[in-house]
């Protein structure tokens, strides 16, 4: 029997139906809400509403639980590749050999980037941050690559190959223009994972051997990047698609929502703080003491918190056994991983933290495993947005396959009522 929620305002008693998604999450279903009261809700950051129903992903803040598909995030990051779960995301099912050959060969031959392009990197300053740089670029593709909305038959799949394809070398680009080293060319000899790597670190003067422990890390970091349901960046790419504006500049928008340091953006502001905290000596109380006054001293520590996590983000706890291995495996001691242990151990000990449920999130340790992979502090956002590509096109694409209105929510008015114009010369 579908149950009701029954709301009772202004003397009057109203109905809305209630439904259950099949991790059994509750939702008042109020699409009348306004026709019938006049009343709509207020939720800053909306942190109690649910923008659409959603086949992806399910995540449970309170477990520390996170499913791509009905598969753990435990399981993928064991077992599979990371086009393996782009290929989930985004089409829902793991794929069979078949499929798998057709989708992983269309990304290799796609990976080259039209070499006009290659005169709007010109255009950046060459400190200019990586990220703006991504943005930009991969707007620019739905100039480059038009047959968008309103083409005779639905060019969707071509242009999801192309994203996945093209933003590795894109990225790359920003950080090689940016060290003024040649930039690379993808190589179809190599597989997704090695061939950004060979972009990123090959220079021509001497032979590139990627190396397996890095490149198995980051097909790790990828997967686990991969998607994360309704956050600030996917919303954002929902937002935009709403509109019906094309994919590239839907995905543009994501990229510049994660740039934000609340957000993606974390990653590098967690371990400038470590490096800060080294160059400080070292003593994690006094940050953790600085945190906890946050309204005085305006200081936050990055890479705690979540919105949604009340537990371990368990993809910590997985990046967080990985740094160990992975840096040891390369013969890399960085003395702000254990910096990073010893604020995690203060802060999980003190009430501030606990009673706010404040545990270290994705992006607490993955910045000392970018770091010991080679990859610069500046990229660790581009990584972030590398790895969340499949997820933000799952999450356009669903949208657009569920028909969903176009977004626009309303707001409460607190500005002036009706007043008369005074002309300039009496003001
Ligand atoms: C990501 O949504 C996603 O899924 C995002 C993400 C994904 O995969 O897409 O998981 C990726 O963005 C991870 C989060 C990375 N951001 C950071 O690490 C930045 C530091 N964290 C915070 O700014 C904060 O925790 C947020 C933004 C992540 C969440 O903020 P909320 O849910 O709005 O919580 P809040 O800001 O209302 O904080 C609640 C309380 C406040 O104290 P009081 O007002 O109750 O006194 O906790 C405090 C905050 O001051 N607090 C912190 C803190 N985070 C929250 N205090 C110190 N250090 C922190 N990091």
């Amino acid at each position: 029997m579908a149950n009701t929620a029954e709301l009772t305002v202004d003397g009057k008693s109203y109905s809305f139906p209630t439904l259950e998604g099949t991790e059994h999450e509750k939702a008042f279903d109020i699409s009348n809400l306004r026709d019938q009261t006049g009343y709509v809700t207020l939720d800053r950051g909306y942190k109690n509403t649910g923008a659409t129903k959603s086949a992806i992903t399910f995540l449970d803040g309170e477990q520390g639980i996170l499913q791509y598909r009905g598969y753990s995030i435990e399981d993928l990051a064991a077992k599979a590749s990371f086009l393996e779960v782009a290929y989930l995301l985004i089409y829902g099912e793991l794929p069979t050999q078949e499929q798998f050959a057709t989708f992983e060969t269309s990304i290799r031959r796609h990976t080259l980037v039209n070499e006009d392009m290659r005169k709007i990197f010109d255009g950046f300053p060459v400190n200019a941050h990586p990220m703006g740089v991504l943005s930009s670029l991969v707007s620019a593709m739905s100039a480059f690559y038009p047959d968008l909305e309103g083409s005779k038959e639905d060019t969707t799949d071509q242009h999801i190959i192309r994203l996945l394809a093209k933003m590795p070398t894109i990225a790359t680009w920003s950080y090689k223009r940016g060290l003024g080293h040649p930039m690379n060319y993808p190589k179809n000899n190599l597989d997704y994972i090695p061939n950004f790597l060979n972009m990123m670190f090959s220079l021509p003067v001497e032979d590139y051997k990627v190396d397996p422990v890095v490149a198995e890390a980051l097909n790790v970091l990828l997967i686990l990047h991969a998607d994360h349901e309704q956050n600030c960046s996917t919303s954002t790419v929902r937002l935009v698609g709403s509109s019906q504006a094309n994919i590239y500049s839907s995905i543009s928008a994501g990229i510049s929502a994660l740039w934000g340091p609340l957000h993606g953006g974390a990653n590098q502001e967690v371990i400038e703080m470590l490096e800060d905290i080294k160059a400080d000596g070292g003593d994690v109380s006094k940050y953790v003491d600085m945190a906890k006054n946050a309204k005085t001293t305006g200081f936050r520590l990055f890479g705690f918190g979540h919105r949604v996590y009340k537990n371990f983000d368990p993809r910590a706890r997985i990046i967080k056994k990985a740094a160990d291995d992975v840096l040891s495996k390369l013969g890399v001691n960085d003395p702000v991983l254990e910096i990073a242990k010893g604020l995690e151990e203060a802060a999980l000990h003190d009430d501030y933290f606990v009673s706010r449920k404040l545990y270290p999130n994705v992006d607490f340790y993955s910045g000392i495993i970018y770091r010991a992979l080679g990859i610069p502090t500046n990229m660790f956002t581009v990584m972030f947005a590398i790895g969340r590509l499949p997820g933000w096109i799952a999450q356009w694409k669903e949208m657009r396959e569920q028909k969903e209105p176009i977004g626009r929510p309303r707001q409460i008015y607190t500005g002036a009522t009706l007043r008369e114009f005074v002309p300039i010369e009496k003001r």
